[in-house]
């Protein structure tokens, strides 16, 4: 039984419509990447649902007010590869934000992540840090990302949450195990992983889809 506490799936009609699309094999890359950018839009609009905001004096053409702005510090953690088509979206909602790339692949034969590029800032100057991958299959990667921001340290009072596209039962678990206070935030839910490790219905492998490599046979 999946744990809510820290889980948000998306219920938006808008959400599920892309869905469809990304995840329908006949998807070609330029379109998948395109729908990437779209869902991962609407998941950041509701990931940053409780982001404080600070008052703003403004002008408009009628008189002064006082609006308001992003009040977090935001650092984006794109997972390369896959994660990098999430990057532009996030960005044209959060234009301040720091993006930090963090390289990860899935050994195919162990399942277990392998680091190999790392470009953190020297300092944890941020209020919140939002790693980004389309997929949270096993979790391995999604828990060795968020091992490597709280060694760096993003710990309280610096908030960390993962954003995917798809989850499967199996990784949600695995995060919030090791991560009790790390909120995900996905499009969907799936059943579960099949036996290399590839989500079920899923999408196949989410960075070959985006940049047009490989096949999941
Ligand atoms: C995919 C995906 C995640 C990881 C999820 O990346 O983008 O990073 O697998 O699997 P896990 O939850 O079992 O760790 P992959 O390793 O295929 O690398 P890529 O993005 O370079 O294709
Ligand atoms: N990585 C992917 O890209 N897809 C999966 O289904 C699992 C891991």
């Amino acid at each position: 039984m999946t744990d809510l506490t820290t889980l948000h799936v998306s219920q938006h009609p808008a959400v599920l419509h892309k869905l469809a699309v990304l995840r329908d094999e006949d998807t070609e890359p330029k379109k998948f990447r395109e729908v990437v950018r779209e869902l991962s839009w609407l998941l950041g609009y509701e990931a940053l649902e409780d982001a404080k905001t600070r008052p703003l004096q403004i002008r408009t053409p009628m008189e002064e007010m006082e609006a308001s702005e992003l009040g977090e510090r935001i650092g984006l953690v794109p997972i390369l590869r896959a994660g990098l088509g999430m990057v532009d979206a996030m960005l044209e909602l959060m234009p301040t934000a720091q993006v930090w790339h963090l390289g990860l692949f899935r050994d195919e034969r162990t399942l277990r992540p392998v680091e190999y590029y790392n470009k953190l800032p020297d300092s944890a100057s941020v209020d919140l840090c939002l790693i980004l991958d389309p997929m949270l299959a096993t979790g391995g990667s999604a828990t060795a990302a968020i091992d490597v921001l709280k060694r760096w340290g993003a710990v309280q009072p610096v908030r960390i949450k993962l954003i995917n596209l798809i989850a499967a039962p199996e990784g949600v678990a695995a995060v919030q195990a090791a991560h009790p206070d790390v909120e995900i935030h996905c499009a969907a839910l799936d059943r579960g992983l099949n036996e290399k490790g590839y989500i079920m219905p899923g999408l196949g492998d989410a960075g070959d889809r985006q940049f047009g490599t490989g096949t999941t046979d």
